[in-house]
C-alpha cells in the first residue's frame, strides 16, 4: 500500500465501498421520486465526485467553488442544491444563472437570490430552510400532540409549547447523563441554530416569494445535523416538515414540490459495531408522506457516503515521554484531521503492521503542528511503534478534506504607499 503513495500523510479510498454507500440509498428509494445530492462538503476530490456522479447521484453545494467543481465532475445543476447560511451575491449568480435549487436562509439571503435572479435574467427555483426545532439528541421537543389541534393548524406562526416531550433515552438508568452522540457544533435544526429562518416568519418569507416574479418556490428544506444515531429523530422531522408542506400549500402556494430532508446518518466513528439507521430506516420515515403528496424527496448524505470508504495514513515520525504521558509523534495534524480538535470527535487509529511483541502502552496521538490544540487521539492503547511505522485513521476522509476547501480570495498584499 505505501509504495503506491507518493508521500505520507495520504488519504486511502475504497471505491467499492464508495459504490456500496450510494446503492444502499438508491435501493432505499426505489419507487420514490428522489433526488440523492451528495453533500460535497463531506469530501470535494474529484474522483470521488466523478464516480458518484456516474452512480447517477446529485449533489449538494455550499460555496460558488465547489458548484464549480461539481460543473466540471459533470454534475447535473438541475439536480443541485446550493445552501449556505452566507451565499455572495457572485455565488447566487452563478447557481441561478446554472439552474441549480436554491436554499433561503434568510432575509438577507432571499434578497440576494432576488437579485442574483434579475441579474441572470432567470427564473429561481427556491427551497426555504426551516428549522424544525428537533433537536438531533433527543428528538422532537415541540411537536403538537395531534397534528389537527387548533394550535398546530398554522404550525409556523404559533408553535405550539412542548406538549410531547417525549425525552428519549438520554440519561442511564440511575439518572447519569448519557454522552451527547451528536456534538453541539453539528447540530442545526434548533430554534437557536444560525442556519435557517424561523417558523414565526415564514409567512413573511412565502409572501415576499409569491410577489417576485424571479423567484419559484420549489420546495421546503430543513438538516437537523449530523451524526445522527437514532431514526425517531428523523421521524419527528419529517412529520414537521410534511406538516409545513400541508400547511404552505393549503395557503395556496402549490407550486411547491420538493421536500429536502438533508442529511445527518450517523456512521461508525468507533467502529464498536453499534447499531445506527440504516438508509432504508431513515427513507422509511417519509416513503408514505412524499408519495401522498407528489412530492420529489431530496436528501443530502454526507458523511455517511463516503467516510467509511476512505482513510487518513499517517508516518510516524517517533514518540517521547512528558511526565506521566506518553506521545506518537505522526506527520499528520490538526490540518488534515480537524475533528478531534475542533470538537473532541474520536477517530479510530491503528498501526498498519504492529511490531510482534511490542509493549503495549497508552499513548496521546499528535501532530507537529505548534497548537497543543493538534491532537489526533487522546489516551489510545497501542503497540509502541518505531519512526516510520505507519498509522491509519479510520473514517478520517469525510469533513476533512471538505472542510478546508470553502477558498474564497487570494491573498491581499498592502504596497507602501
Ligand atoms: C445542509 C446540510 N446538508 C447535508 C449535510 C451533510 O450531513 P451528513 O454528513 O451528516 O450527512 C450537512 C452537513 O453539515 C449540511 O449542513
Amino acid at each position: 500500500m505505501r509504495s503506491k503513495a507518493e508521500a505520507s500523510p495520504f488519504y486511502l479510498y475504497s471505491q467499492p465501498q464508495l459504490t456500496a454507500n450510494f446503492t444502499a440509498y438508491r435501493d432505499a428509494l426505489e419507487g420514490v421520486d428522489a433526488i440523492i445530492g451528495y453533500a460535497v462538503k463531506a469530501n470535494n476530490n474529484l474522483s470521488i465526485l466523478k464516480h458518484l456522479q456516474k452512480l447517477g447521484s446529485g449533489c449538494v453545494l455550499v460555496s460558488g467553488n465547489e458548484l464549480k467543481v461539481a460543473l466540471a465532475a459533470g454534475f447535473d445543476p438541475e439536480r443541485a442544491v446550493f445552501n449556505g447560511n452566507g451565499k455572495l451575491p457572485w455565488e447566487l449568480r452563478l447557481a441561478v444563472q446554472s439552474g441549480t435549487l436554491v436554499n433561503v436562509d434568510s432575509e438577507f439571503d432571499l434578497a440576494n437570490v432576488s437579485a442574483a435572479a434579475k441579474a441572470t435574467g432567470k427564473v429561481a427555483r427556491v427551497l426555504l430552510r426551516i428549522n424544525p426545532d428537533v433537536d438531533p439528541q433527543v428528538g422532537s421537543l415541540f411537536l403538537p400532540t395531534s397534528p389537527s389541534s387548533a394550535s398546530f393548524s398554522c404550525p409556523f406562526l404559533r408553535f405550539p409549547p412542548p406538549v410531547c416531550s417525549k425525552e428519549r433515552e438520554n440519561r442511564l438508568p440511575g439518572g447519569k447523563k448519557k454522552l451527547k452522540q451528536v456534538h453541539p457544533y453539528v447540530s442545526t435544526g434548533l430554534a437557536s441554530s444560525k442556519f435557517g429562518i424561523r417558523n414565526s416568519k415564514l409567512s413573511w418569507f412565502l409572501g415576499e416569494i409569491a410577489a417576485d416574479r424571479g423567484l419559484d418556490l420549489a420546495g421546503v428544506h430543513s438538516h437537523l445535523g449530523s451524526t445522527i444515531s437514532k431514526v425517531d429523530i428523523f421521524r419527528d422531522a419529517a412529520a414537521a416538515m410534511v406538516e409545513f408542506v400541508r400547511e404552505i400549500r393549503s395557503q395556496g402556494h402549490t407550486s411547491l414540490r420538493f421536500l429536502n430532508i438533508g442529511g445527518g446518518l450517523g456512521i461508525d466513528y468507533t467502529r464498536s459495531g453499534a447499531p445506527l439507521p440504516t438508509p432504508a430506516e431513515l427513507i422509511s420515515t417519509v416513503r408514505e408522506q412524499v408519495s401522498d403528496l407528489g412530492l420529489t424527496l431530496v436528501i443530502e448524505p454526507g458523511r455517511s457516503m463516503v467516510a467509511t470508504a476512505g482513510a487518513l495514513v499517517c508516518e510516524v515520525t517517533g514518540t517521547k515521554q512528558n511526565g506521566d504521558k506518553r506521545f506518537v509523534v505522526v506527520d499528520g495534524s490538526m490540518s488534515i484531521l480537524i475533528r478531534p480538535s475542533l470538537y473532541d470527535a474520536y477517530q479510530h487509529i491503528e498501526l498498519t503492521a504492529p511490531h510482534p511483541g511490542a509493549v503495549e502502552d497508552t499513548f496521546d496521538v499528535v501532530g507537529p503542528v505548534c497548537e497543543s490544540a493538534d491532537f489526533l487521539g487522546k489516551a489510545r492503547r497501542l503497540a509502541t511503534p518505531s519512526a516510520g511505522g505507519e498509522m491509519i485513521f479510520f473514517f478520517g476522509a469525510g469533513f476533512e478534506v471538505g472542510a478546508r476547501r470553502r477558498k474564497r480570495r487570494k491573498k491581499l498584499t498592502l504596497s507602501k504607499n
